[in-house]
């Protein structure tokens, strides 16, 4: 018999559903919140609010777009954290709602597992999925972590950023160069016509295989504080060679620890995640080291890095098969590790 998994996402300001029938995605509806753009970050209380006018619409056109009829769902599957409590209500409110309604198991999901469980969605039976143990290099606008995977329910971190994550680097730095939220993508644009050599900036010298990237960010901003002292349109006329040169450096410090992790661990495979691995340097760098030692690298869809059901509904799907379903009285959390 065919198991088939709603997966819903709400932890911060995308509203997805996703339809997965025995690990092959059937759908995958994503509504981007445009309501935050003019204040420069994610508002919790608009995004709430966004969520709760997007999330009926959205796991409609789910199941629609996967010819399916909500009656054929085998189980509901929904982010509990870590996010934004407020966003993660109404995701779980409506998961719980539902699962009631329909009498079908309701199955909490850790949204870092997720993104960890991504290179498991399937287009096709024959899509190639990772081994365990694999290595996840998992880079989001809140995360920069390295996860050994065991298992689905096995992730173990090895390294973390002690302050702010490499998506948050991209961001700040963006932002006093005058772009706009979230910078990432438009450094990562600018970057393609830099010279990535022309500046240095800071790079932490932290023991183990956590992360830093304050340093970096301090030092950008002192590089641009000097240098528009004396001449202020020393940003506009050097956009690219300062993306070039910022996405240089945090690809570093990302590959740095990287490298180290593979040697403690010994793993055959390398994965990455999470809104940064969407950034072509980030791409090209992990799929040329692991060519250069012989590892398997798995670089997710663009589709997959940002916040997504389909992760969800994977998740959620593994957790199905395993029996683990969630109790109705079980509460969202802001805060939750893998
Ligand atoms: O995983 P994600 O969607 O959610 C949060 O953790 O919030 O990651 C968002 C982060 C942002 O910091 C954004 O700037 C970054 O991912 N990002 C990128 C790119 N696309 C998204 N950073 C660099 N290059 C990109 N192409």
């Amino acid at each position: 018999m065919s198991i088939t998994v709603l997966g819903i996402e709400s932890s911060c300001d995308d509203t997805s559903a996703a339809v997965i029938r025995d690990g092959i995605l059937l759908s995958n509806v994503i509504a981007s919140q445009s309501v935050h753009e003019e204040y420069g970050g994610v508002v919790p209380e608009l995004a709430s609010r966004a969520h709760q006018q997007n999330i009926v619409p959205v796991v409609a056109s789910a199941l629609k777009r996967a010819g399916i009829d909500k009656n054929e769902l085998s189980a509901i599957a929904f982010t509990r954290g870590p996010g934004l409590l407020g966003s993660l209500l109404v995701g779980t409110s409506f998961a719980k709602g539902l699962s009631l309604g329909l009498r079908c198991p309701l199955v909490d999901v850790n949204h870092l597992h997720g993104h960890v469980l991504s290179h498991f969605i399937k287009h096709n039976e024959d899509d190639v999925v990772p081994e365990y143990p694999f290595l996840t290099l998992l880079v989001s606008g809140g995360n920069s972590q390295l996860i050994l995977v065991r298992a689905y329910n096995d992730m173990e971190i090895l390294g973390q950023t002690i302050d702010d994550a490499a998506g948050e680097a991209f961001d700040k730095c963006a932002k006093v160069m005058g772009l706009p939220y979230p910078g990432g993508p438009h450094i990562d644009r600018l970057a393609a016509e830099g010279d990535a050599s022309r500046f240095q900036f800071a790079k932490p010298r932290i023991p183990g295989l956590d992360y830093s990237f304050s340093g970096l960010k301090t030092s950008f901003l002192y590089t641009l504080r000097d240098a528009v002292a004396s001449d202020p349109d020393f940003v506009k006329a050097n956009m690219a060679d300062l993306a070039a040169s910022l996405q240089r450096t945090i690809i570093e410090i990302l590959m740095q620890k990287l490298e180290k992790a593979v040697k403690l661990t010994g793993v055959k495979t390398v994965a990455i995640g999470g809104g940064v691995s969407a950034n072509s340097g980030v791409r090209q760098a992990v799929a040329d080291f692991c060519k250069a030692r012989g590892l398997k690298a798995f670089i997710p869809e663009r589709a997959f890095t940002t916040d997504n059901a389909a992760m969800v509904a994977i998740a959620g799907y593994y957790k199905y098969l395993d029996g683990k379903f969630c109790r109705y009285d079980e509460v969202p959390f802001a805060r939750l590790t893998v």
